[in-house]
């Protein structure tokens, strides 16, 4: 089976049992300051969760791609990813664990569907804690459907719990199923969730039930959700009878490319043990960097076009172990697009500027590169007066830092010459200039649920307002280009071809205060996208919409398609201001903004 076999399953198995199907967003979040990515399939839909009505309904079902860089180190083993399609469904205070659990097994051991072997089917269930008691009902599920108490595993928080960590709101015990692949690398004592490779993970059920609130306690929510994700590339592995992702189609082509400029042979007997982990690597970050820059993202040295940069450049650093001196990035970034662009579009869309920004992003990498070996050689001489041999680390974080040199290369260069590097010293030096510059990529490390709080959704409508009054003040060809907002402030992409005069500032500032003491009310209504654009309600070109959709309403002022959640009336904004403005690529204007 395919993996676009598998997702056709997916969608017609949930639209049959009532599921509506909704259509994935980008990897980069609209409004939401708390990722710099979509990390899950639930991600996109946290104001439904939340208790938002979804235009669609009750019971969704989607195909969402995600990025996950938290777990970049385990990337090369056989099943880590830091980009993936998940397949999800919801209920949205449908049906809940019962259901859920009987759905999954259906879908996952059903001959009409995907026809796994009940037998090779493990389950983890919430052991429980000193805050919430363990999920029997989850277990007990699962043995009615003929899941023996040897293959139901209780796990704690780590494993099998899901929601905003040291935060409140929606939160739940998750239950995840695993596929045995018959492996048996680490003896009678594995289980789920050791990363031999014997348990693959296939798909999580979370069961949202709790609201925390701030004083730690755990009320049962008002609407529980279920939320699910299915892992496309992981359990296509298994349906094709493979041990590891890098075997399915959709990444074979983006291999025998590496492969092809390295000379390398991926799996091959005897073959060094790190290359095939380098090819693997390499084909994963080539993929996640194509997938990133098709959304619309540069490489940068802040955000998402600071893991974007990091990507391709961890790409390099592999392909060097492997061999490989020269620019390379092309031919397995256009396999990777051969291979996935009937499912994503954007890709093909998007095809020149994704491999023009890598080739820019390449050259500019080899030729940090070139200066860091430079740098070092010029170093070279009083470091081999140092007896002990040892390269300092704050010898190597200068390199890293003012050259980008990255320090397995200082490490590589250092053993070059006999000597080796004072690692230590290099992660206190790193350490003590992380304190110092908080870099915005931390934030790709904690998932999480959108920031819901009444300061970013006073800025969200304060947003629809501007975007209204810009369109009056400079004209019809204003077009959304990007928005995110934090709790202190907005930020705000527009196509505009030259900078704002004062006086335009001052008069965007005026119209939206005036909104603002106008104190209109801000109201939704669901119709379908064709009613919201003879409306006249902005939408954004080139986003791929529900049929039916949620249009915000600000009194006679703004009608705008939109998921919301906003404030109830302008007068709640207090005063706007426009802090900034600035060009933001060619054609393209920011600004920054906040309410006081
Ligand atoms: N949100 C859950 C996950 O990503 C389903 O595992």
């Amino acid at each position: 089976m395919t993996t676009g076999e598998l997702k056709k399953k997916y969608i017609e198995f949930f639209k049959n049992k009532g599921h509506a199907e909704i259509s994935g967003s980008s990897l980069i979040p609209e409004n939401d300051p708390t990722v710099l990515f979509t990390t899950a399939g639930m991600h996109p839909l946290v104001p439904y969760i939340l208790g938002e009505p979804h235009p669609a309904g009750k019971r969704l079902v989607d195909v969402q791609k995600c990025i996950r860089t938290g777990d970049i180190d385990e990337v090369g083993d056989p099943s880590h990813l830091t980009f993936f399609e998940m397949l999800g469904n919801w209920s949205l205070g449908d049906y809940f664990k019962e259901e859920a659990i009987r759905l999954s097994y259906e879908f996952l051991t059903s001959s009409q569907w995907l026809g796994f072997d009940p037998e090779t089917l493990s389950v983890t269930v919430f052991a429980g804690d000193d805050e919430v008691p363990a999920d029997e009902e989850a277990a007990s599920i699962w043995r009615s459907l003929g899941i023996p108490d040897e293959r139901i595993y209780f796990l704690g928080r780590q494993d099998n719990w899901w929601g905003p960590a040291g935060q409140t709101g929606p939160c739940g015990p998750d239950t995840e199923m695993f596929i045995d692949t018959g492996i048996d690398a680490c003896g009678p004592e594995c289980k789920p969730g050791c990363s031999c490779g014997k348990y693959f993970e296939v798909w999580n059920d979370v069961f949202m039930q709790y609201n925390k609130t701030a004083e730690g306690s755990y009320p049962p929510l008002e609407q529980k959700t279920v939320d699910t994700g299915m892992g496309v590339e992981r359990t296509c592995a298994m349906l094709q009878g493979k041990k590891n992702v890098y075997e399915i189609e959709t990444f074979i082509p983006i291999i025998r490319a590496v492969e092809e400029v390295s000379g390398a042979r991926y799996g091959a007997e005897g073959a060094e043990a790190g290359a095939d982990r380098s090819i693997r690597i390499i084909t994963d970050h080539i993929r996640s960097a194509t997938f990133i820059l098709g959304d619309g993202v540069k490489p940068s040295n802040l955000g998402q076009g600071y893991i974007l940069r990091r990507l391709i450049r961890r790409a390099i650093r592999h392909a060097r172990k492997l061999g490989i001196e020269r620019d390379f990035l092309s031919a397995p970034a256009q396999a990777c697009i051969l291979a996935q662009r009937d499912a994503y579009p954007e890709l093909e869309q998007n095809r020149a500027t994704i491999l023009e920004e890598l080739a820019r992003e390449e050259a500019k990498f080899l030729q940090t590169l070139q200066k860091g070996e430079h740098e070092f050689e010029k170093l070279l001489p009083n470091l081999l007066k140092n007896p002990k041999r040892i390269v300092p680390g704050r010898v190597a974080f200068r390199l890293y830092d003012t050259y980008g040199f990255p320090i397995e290369l200082t490490q590589e260069l250092a053993a070059e010459h006999e000597m080796s590097v004072d690692l230590e010293g290099f992660r206190e030096a790193f350490q003590k200039h992380q304190e110092l510059s908080r870099s915005g990529a931390e934030q790709a490390f904690k998932g999480g649920l959108a920031d819901q709080s009444v300061q970013t959704r006073k800025l969200h409508t304060a947003t629809h307002l501007m975007h209204q009054a810009l369109r009056q003040v400079l004209g019809d060809h204003v077009q959304q280009k990007g928005s995110n907002i934090t709790a202190e402030r907005l930020r705000f992409d527009f196509s505009h071809p030259e900078s704002m005069t004062e006086e335009q500032i001052r008069k965007v500032e005026e119209i939206v205060n005036e909104q603002i003491r106008r104190d209109l009310p801000v109201r939704f209504q669901t119709m379908s996208l064709q009613e919201a654009r003879d409306r006249g309600a902005i939408a954004l070109f080139g986003e791929r919409y529900e049929e039916q959709v949620k249009v915000y309403f600000i009194g006679d002022f703004s009608s705008e398609v939109c998921g919301g959640p906003h404030v109830e009336h302008t007068g709640q904004l207090g005063r706007f201001r426009i802090v900034k403005e600035q060009s933001s690529s060619a054609g393209v204007r920011r600004i920054r903004a906040v309410v006081e």
